[in-house]
């Protein structure tokens, strides 16, 4: 029996290195010997290995210095240090500087044994999350994870039209990723070291945006104490992004126009007219074909917006988009709390895959965040999903929202329902579920105890 991962063994007394790789052999570990340290770090150079064992005291190199170079040749390895009753403090030390453990001579086999799985364990976890990382990576630009083919034709039109100054109308269910859009387009942009201003027409009280987009010079109006320049004037030469565009008032919706038509505005309270030099970016989760219609949004302006559109689909519909950005925000949100947790369970992956996301990668951002918090392993289980805030949001599909695999599922949950007499527990054991997912996919397809059946 051979078990994975290189050991490297150093101690300056030839004995002590016998004894311990006949230990390690017996335990079916493959290790190398040495008793000179520029030897050991010449071998770890050579060829990967997960566990250096040296001793911290050696005339020709300390421990210190030999855990130093092997961090510096791989900075993955994990080095555990030998030292004697005497010399604890220097094991400790040698902790701080990034050992992994410390084992006081003599010690029992049993106790070598635990601390190299242990660290062994601990290098395995460390690479999972820089394979994770790495992964993810792969399908990232300015900060936004495409994979699904819909989403990279996206960002090869974003790349296209972010050159030219064309304006550009962002759309896209709440939560589908418009602003990073907007400053992508930003940042491809001659423009890119230019301003980017951000006017949040939806949070902005409507009275409120006049003031702050244009501007007013003091007096305008009670309250104006002081000249203030206006959004469009802070990103004259750069980009002004203007988010939750559908919202703005009849009146504002005229003046934008002007400004988008000529370059031109007058803050509130001045006679003379201004001239900018900006591009515009605007974008909206409301339906702004249907407000045209209704006479609530000016068609002109929407012509003169969507110059160039950009519509975001939907998470639901970009289902290769779903492990991809859980695992980007898994290592976001690991690195935030120092948690080491290695990926999704099966379960958990299903769960993500089946969930329709009605608050798209926003939401998926969030229960991926409270999943890091709630999860007390190494993998996150759907359990540790359904904790939080998603389950409440899918609940009670309609037969005919179903497709084909659903229904099968449907049916199968019903039969293992009926097989363990309604107790919800047993119908999960059936189905090799927790009962937390019995529970979700019990109120999922809106199943309900039929007494006469039972
Ligand atoms: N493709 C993506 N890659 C990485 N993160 C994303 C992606 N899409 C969205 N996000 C993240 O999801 C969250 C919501 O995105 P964003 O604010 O851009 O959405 P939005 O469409 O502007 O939503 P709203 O209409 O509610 O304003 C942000 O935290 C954002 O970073
Ligand atoms: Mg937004």
């Amino acid at each position: 029996m051979t078990r994975k991962g290189n050991i490297i063994i150093l101690d300056d007394e030839p004995n002590i290195v016998e004894v311990i790789l006949a230990r390690l052999e017996v335990m079916g570990f493959e290790a190398k010997g040495f008793t000179s340290p520029a030897k050991a770090l010449d071998a770890l150079r050579q060829e990967e290995c997960s566990v250096l064992l040296t001793d911290l005291k050696m005339p020709d190199m300390d421990g210190m210095e030999v855990l130093r170079l092997a961090k510096q040749i791989d900075p993955d390895v994990e080095v555990i240090l030998f030292t004697a009753y005497g010399s604890i403090e220097g094991a400790v030390e040698a902790m701080k500087q990034g050992a992994h453990d410390y084992l006081v001579k003599p010690f029992e086999a049993i106790e070598l044994l635990a601390k190299i799985e242990s660290a062994m364990e601990k290098r395995a976890l460390k690479q999972r999350v820089l394979y994770l990382e790495r992964e993810v990576e792969k399908h990232i630009e300015h900060h936004i994870y495409a994979e699904s083919p819909s989403m990279k034709k996206i960002l090869s039109l974003v790349r296209q039209v972010g050159k030219s100054d064309a304006t550009v109308l962002i759309l896209g269910e709440s939560g589908t990723g418009k602003e990073l859009i907007a400053k992508m387009l930003h940042m491809e942009s001659s423009r890119r070291d230019k301003k980017y201003v951000i006017m949040d027409c939806g949070a902005t009280p409507s009275t409120l945006i006049e003031a702050e987009l244009f501007g007013y010079t003091k007096g305008a109006f009670t309250g104006a104490l002081r000249d203030k320049r206006g959004i469009i004037e802070e990103a004259d030469t750069g980009t002004l992004f203007l988010d939750e565009i559908g919202n703005i008032s009849p009146e504002m919706q005229t003046r934008l126009l002007r400004v988008l038509e000529t370059g031109e505005f007058r803050p509130i309270g001045q006679v003379d007219l201004k001239k900018v030099d900006i591009r515009v970016i605007a974008a909206t989760n409301v339906d702004l074909v249907q407000k045209v219609k209704e006479g609530k949004f000016r068609e002109d302006l929407y012509y003169r917006l969507k110059v160039i559109t950009v519509d975001l689909p939907p998470l639901r519909d970009r289902k290769d988009d779903i492990i991809g950005l859980a695992r980007l925000f898994l290592v976001e949100f690991c690195n935030k709390t120092g948690k080491k947790i290695t990926g999704f369970s099966k379960d958990a992956i299903d769960l993500l895959m089946e969930h329709q996301w009605p608050g798209n990668v926003r939401e998926l951002k969030n229960v991926i965040e409270s999943a890091v918090v709630l999860c007390k392993d190494d993998m996150i289980t759907s359990d540790v999903i359904l904790l939080s805030d998603m389950a409440e949001e899918e609940a009670g599909k309609d037969e005919g929202d179903l497709n084909p695999l659903e229904l099968q599922e449907k049916a199968m949950v019903i039969q293992a329902l009926k097989k363990a007499k309604w107790v919800q527990k047993d119908a999960a054991d059936i189905l090799g579920i927790s009962r937390r997912v019995m529970h979700y996919k019990i109120r999922k397809f809106n199943i309900q105890q039929d007494k006469k059946l039972a």
